[in-house]
């Protein structure tokens, strides 16, 4: 056993996990309706109502407990102070020095680093400036209108998600384009549509070295010179965003075009530093602060709240209660508001290749079950397609409904419809429908006897299916930072707990190794014979398709 499952917090958490699994939370919410009140939190715009979970006060007691007892509040300490917690990579994790105000002091190897911090982006809003103003000119005088970033992983969801989030901020004179996988039918349906004079790429990648990434970079650059005749071309219309100067040079992007960052900025926690640089660009400086200022002040609250009122931490710990305490295997994400519709997806990566992990920090194997599957679509599509296993299906799917009370870009009759499905859905998943509930609203429809009695086990619903509602005042730069945070700092309590490094990703590694490989071998006329029997069929049967 590890030292975690020894510990008294934990086995406490247990015990109240089977005491409450079968939690009748219709019951719960009737007998105590305060419990509404007590478990709900306001905090940086952001309402929390967590009182449709199979929680009590004595099972969180043993939740905040287990966070105290793992050392949740030493390491978030460690975090913030620039501790090399990512302890495999030997790195410090300090995203949220990426925005913390200009005035912050944040010390690393004794030097303050907010002023770096500051300088690129101060840099990047002279450059957005120029470019939205059409000051900054393509190659032949012409101003920009299209930006396509080119990065995949966190150079690219974070971004991604965050423009898509924030349309309505955006301006309207500059599209933007994200090319991130290696088909290149991406790449060519994008530059399809574009005027190479009037078209700027952001090669997004912390390490320069991402293959993906420099196949599509490369094939644009040539684009490019074809188009535009000449070398000289590139300048003007390819800026790189690393922390790998070396190869932004050798890749033949002069380094005055480069926007850097630190490797203590994680790939799936950069939207922060220079790789939000689409994000700038898009809403503008002002608004990419409100941005940083609604993280920092997220961060804020997740540094000096106690853990009963920190909301990461209530996200997290339910999480590990769930997880570790009843077996879900699986979180959903369902955001209603469409800008969000990037959401699960960028949470994915933060997520799952953070806590992903099942080996300790001491190098020992866990022996409980660590990060789950992060799934989700805008929820109101999800209703009209797998909604249905939530509610009468076997898997226990704690589910987080995110909404933003105003959208003015909607209708308010719109809007209405939609918050109304929002607050039916979490409510229809805790109540359920009883037996007898399904027999009076049968017997009313007319039905009786025999073909009454058919339907009814059709149409039970178990209810007591766990949500955490989440409602934003309104979607804009500052709550989207808060957001995105307040996920960050969940991932980080959740690792903690489990005692896991939520900042190394080696799990990619193999894949991307064995990969070098196969394209070797799918480029050579000769049979692969040094894999196993089942790869070796494969790549000679895709060999043979690409070379007949
Ligand atoms: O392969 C995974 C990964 O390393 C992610 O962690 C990262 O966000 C992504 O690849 C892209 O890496 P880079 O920004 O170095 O191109």
């Amino acid at each position: 056993m590890t030292a975690l499952t020894t510990l008294p917090a934990w086995q406490h958490m247990l015990a109240h996990a089977q005491r409450l699994k079968a939690m009748d939370l219709r019951h719960a919410l009737a007998q105590d309706p305060a419990r509404a009140e007590r478990y709900s939190i306001k905090q940086c715009g952001i309402l929390l109502d967590y009182a449709k979970n199979r929680i009590d006060d004595a099972a969180l007691v043993s939740l905040f407990e287990l966070a105290r007892t793992t050392g949740v509040e030493q390491k978030r300490a460690a975090m913030l102070a620039g501790g090399r917690i990512n302890a495999t990579e030997g790195r410090a994790v300090l995203h949220t020095a990426l925005r913390a105000p200009r005035h912050a002091h944040i010390e690393l190897e004794g030097e303050n680093i907010v002023p770096a911090v500051h300088a690129v982006l101060d840099r990047m809003s002279d450059f957005a400036e120029r470019v939205r103003s059409g000051a900054w000119r393509g190659h032949d005088g012409q101003a920009i209108t299209d930006i396509v970033n080119i990065g995949i992983g966190g150079s690219d969801l974070g971004p991604y998600m965050a423009c898509e989030a924030l349309k309505d901020y955006g301006t309207a004179h500059l599209r933007l384009h994200f090319v991130s996988t290696v088909d290149g039918w991406q790449l060519n349906h994008v530059l399809g549509r574009l005027n190479p004079a009037t078209t700027l790429f952001i090669v997004a990648s912390k390490t320069f070295t991402t293959q993906e990434t420099l196949t599509n970079a490369r094939a644009a650059r040539a684009w490019l010179v074809t188009a535009l005749g000449t070398e000289a071309a590139v300048a003007r219309h390819f800026v790189a965003v690393s922390t790998n100067a070396d190869a932004v040079r050798q890749f033949g992007i002069d380094t005055d075009n480069m926007f850097g960052f630190w490797d203590w900025v994680g790939g799936r926690y950069s939207l922060w530093s220079a790789i939000g640089l689409p994000i700038l660009l898009f809403i503008g400086p002002e608004h990419f602060r409100a941005l940083l200022a609604g993280a920092h002040a997220m961060d804020q609250h997740f540094a000096n709240a106690p853990l009963e009122q920190n909301l990461p931490a209530i996200l997290a710990l339910l999480g590990v209660f769930y997880i570790n305490g009843m077996g879900a295997s699986t979180q959903l994400v369902s955001p209603y508001n469409q800008p969000l519709h990037r959401l699960p997806a960028y949470l994915q990566q933060l997520d799952m290749e953070s806590n992903g992990k099942a080996v300790r920090l001491d190098g020992g194997k866990v022996d409980y079950h660590t990060g789950a599957v992060i799934w989700g679509e805008p929820g109101i599509n999800g209703q009209h397609a797998y909604y249905q296993l939530l509610h009468q299906g076997t898997e226990l799917i704690p589910a987080d409904f995110i909404a933003s009370l105003e959208n003015p870009a909607s209708s308010p009759e719109h809007n209405l419809i939609l918050l109304a499905n929002f607050l039916a859905q979490t409510e229809a998943l805790m109540r359920g429908k009883s037996e007898a509930e399904v027999r009076a609203e049968l017997l009313a429809q007319g039905l009786a006897g025999d073909a009454l009695e058919a339907l009814v086990p059709h149409k039970v619903f178990s209810g007591n299916r766990p949500t955490n509602t989440l409602l934003l005042d309104r979607l804009d730069p500052a709550s989207l930072g808060s957001l995105v945070a307040l996920y960050e700092h969940k991932v980080f309590v959740q690792g903690v707990v489990w005692g896991i490094n939520s900042y190394d990703q080696w799990g990619v590694e193999l894949g991307k190794q064995l990969a070098r490989t196969v394209e070797a071998e799918l480029k050579s006329g000769a049979p692969a014979l040094a894999h196993d029997a089942s790869t070796n069929r494969l790549i000679d049967y895709v060999r043979r398709a690409l070379n007949p």
